[in-house]
C-alpha cells in the first residue's frame, strides 16, 4: 500500500489505529471541537457545500447539497448512514482506510450526524469485513467514553454510533437496497423518489455518505473549504483514493489529487504493456491504452475508485464475459431489463468466447445494453453494459476475431 500523505490517507500507516491519542496528536477531532465550539449544523453544512465536495461512492453527488436536503427534510427523527458495503469488484480502498485510520471516518460520522440534526447514526460494514466490526465498536466505544458524542456536553442529547454488518451482495451497497436490509427485508432497490434526504431509513430523512466522502469531512472543517477547493479540478475539487489491481508490480491503495491522468496513477502502480485500464470496477469504463492522458475526475472517468489494469497478454472478451457474468448472479431480480438483459448479454459473450458467436451477436450486445441503460431500475442495471459498449467501441477487432 502507498501512502501519498496528501489528505484522506494521511493518516493511514502513521497513527496506530488502535490508538485514540496518536489520532488526537495529529489533530484528530480538533474539526469536531471547532464544529462543538460555535459553528451551527447551516454554518457546517455551507462550510461543506463551499467545498464542493462531491460524494466518493460512486455517483459524485454533491456532498454540501445532500446534507442541506436531508436537513431541510421533514422535522422529527433523522439518521445518518456511513456506507462501508464497498462490494464493486476490485474496490478495497475503504477497507484499507478503515483498517489503518477509523478515527477520521467516525470524526465525519459525528459531524454529519450534527449538521442534519441526527441522533443516530449507522455505519453499515460490508459482511466479508467482519475483521473490522469489532476494532470498529471499540474505536466508537472510545469516542463515546471520552464524552465527544455528547452535544454540548448534555449526555441526553448524545449522537449514537451503531454498527450493523451488511447481509450480502453488491447491490446491498445501493443506498435503498441497504436501508432495506437495515430494516431487515431482503436486499432490493426501492423506487426513487422519493430520495432518502427526504424519506429514507423507517421512513425518516436520511443522510447516506461513502466512507471516503466522511473521511474527508475534518479535514475539511479544520483546514477550510477554500484550502480544499485549492486541490483538484473545478467542478471535482480535491483528492481521490483509488484501489488499483491487476497487472501491476505494486498494486494498493493510492491517493491523488483530482484532474492528474490516469498514466501517472497506473506508473504509480508499476504497470507495464497496458491493454486496457477498466476504470471503477465491474461497473466502470474501459480505456484504451491509447487514452491514459485521460484525467481522473468526475467530468472525465472516475467511479469509486476500483482501477483494474489489463496488459496484452489479456482476451478483452473472456473480461467481459466474465464481468457480466458477475452481474447476472448479482441482479436483485427484481426488474426485467437488468435481470433478462444480463442473462442474454452473458449467453452471447459466452458463444463469442467460445468462437461460436455470429456478427449479429455484436449487434445484439449493442441493443441488449442501449435497453438496459434506458430502462433498469437501478444503477446495477443501467451500468451493467457500461464495459461491453466501450469495450466494443475501443477493440472491436479483438471481437471480430472471435465470430465463427
Ligand atoms: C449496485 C450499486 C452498488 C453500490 N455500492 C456502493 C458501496 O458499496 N458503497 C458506497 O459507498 N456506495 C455504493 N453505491 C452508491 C450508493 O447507492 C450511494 O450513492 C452512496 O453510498 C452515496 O454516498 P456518496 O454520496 O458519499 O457517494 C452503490 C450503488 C449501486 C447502484
Ligand atoms: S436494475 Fe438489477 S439490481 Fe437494480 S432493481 Fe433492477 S434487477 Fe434489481
Amino acid at each position: 500500500m502507498l501512502n501519498q500523505d496528501l489528505l484522506v490517507l494521511r493518516n493511514c500507516g502513521v497513527i496506530d489505529p488502535g490508538d485514540l491519542d496518536s489520532y488526537v496528536a495529529r489533530g484528530g477531532f480538533e474539526a469536531w471541537r471547532r464544529v462543538q465550539s460555535g459553528m451551527t449544523p447551516a454554518q457546517v453544512i455551507d462550510e461543506v457545500k463551499r467545498s464542493g465536495l462531491r460524494g466518493r461512492g460512486g455517483g459524485g453527488f454533491p456532498a454540501g447539497l445532500k446534507w442541506e436536503q436531508t436537513a431541510g427534510g421533514p422535522g422529527g427523527t433523522r439518521y445518518v448512514i456511513g456506507n462501508a458495503s464497498e462490494g464493486e469488484v476490485g474496490a478495497f480502498k475503504d477497507r484499507y482506510m478503515l483498517e489503518n485510520d477509523p478515527w477520521s471516518f467516525i470524526e465525519g460520522l459525528a459531524i454529519a450526524a450534527y449538521a442534519v440534526g441526527a441522533s443516530t447514526a449507522f455505519i453499515n460494514l460490508r459482511g466479508e469485513y467482519g475483521h473490522l466490526a469489532s476494532p470498529l465498536d471499540s474505536a466508537v466505544a472510545r469516542v463515546r467514553d471520552k464524552g465527544w458524542l455528547d452535544l454540548g456536553g448534555r449526555a441526553a442529547e448524545r449522537i449514537d454510533i451503531v454498527l450493523r454488518r451488511g447481509t450480502g451482495g453488491y447491490v446491498c451497497g445501493e443506498e435503498t437496497a441497504m436501508m432495506e436490509t437495515l430494516e431487515g427485508r431482503r436486499g432490493e432497490p426501492r423506487f426513487r423518489p422519493p430520495f432518502p434526504p427526504e424519506r429514507g431509513l423507517l421512513g425518516r430523512p436520511t443522510l447516506i455518505n461513502n466512507v471516503e466522502t466522511l473521511m474527508n469531512i475534518p479535514w475539511i472543517l479544520s483546514q477550510g473549504a477554500d484550502r480544499f477547493r485549492g486541490m483538484g479540478t473545478d467542478r471535482s475539487p480535491g483528492t481521490k483514493v483509488f484501489s488499483v489491481s491487476g497487472d501491476v508490480a505494486r498494486p494498493g491503495v493510492y491517493e491523488v489529487e483530482m484532474g492528474r491522468p490516469l498514466s501517472d496513477l497506473v506508473e504509480m502502480a508499476g504497470a507495464a504493456e497496458v491493454k486496457m485500464v477498466q476504470v471503477g470496477g465491474a461497473s466502470g469504463r474501459i480505456v484504451p491504452a491509447a487514452g491514459m492522458d485521460v484525467p481522473l475526475s468526475y467530468e472525465t472517468v472516475l467511479g469509486a475508485g476500483p482501477v483494474m489494469v489489463f496488459d496484452r497478454s489479456r482476451d478483452v472478451v473472456d473480461i467481459m464475459r466474465k464481468t457480466m457474468d458477475f452481474f447476472v448472479s448479482e441482479s436483485c431480480g427484481s426488474c426485467a431489463p437488468c435481470r433478462e438483459g444480463t442473462q442474454a448479454m452473458a449467453e452471447t459473450l459466452a458463444r463469442i468466447a467460445a468462437g461460436a458467436g455470429l456478427r449479429k451477436d455484436l449487434q445484439l450486445l449493442e441493443d441488449v445494453a442501449g435497453v438496459m441503460i434506458l430502462t433498469s431500475a437501478c444503477g446495477l442495471g443501467q451500468a451493467a453494459p457500461f464495459a461491453v459498449v466501450d469495450s466494443l467501441r475501443h477493440f472491436r477487432t479483438e471481437y471480430e476475431g472471435h465470430l465463427l
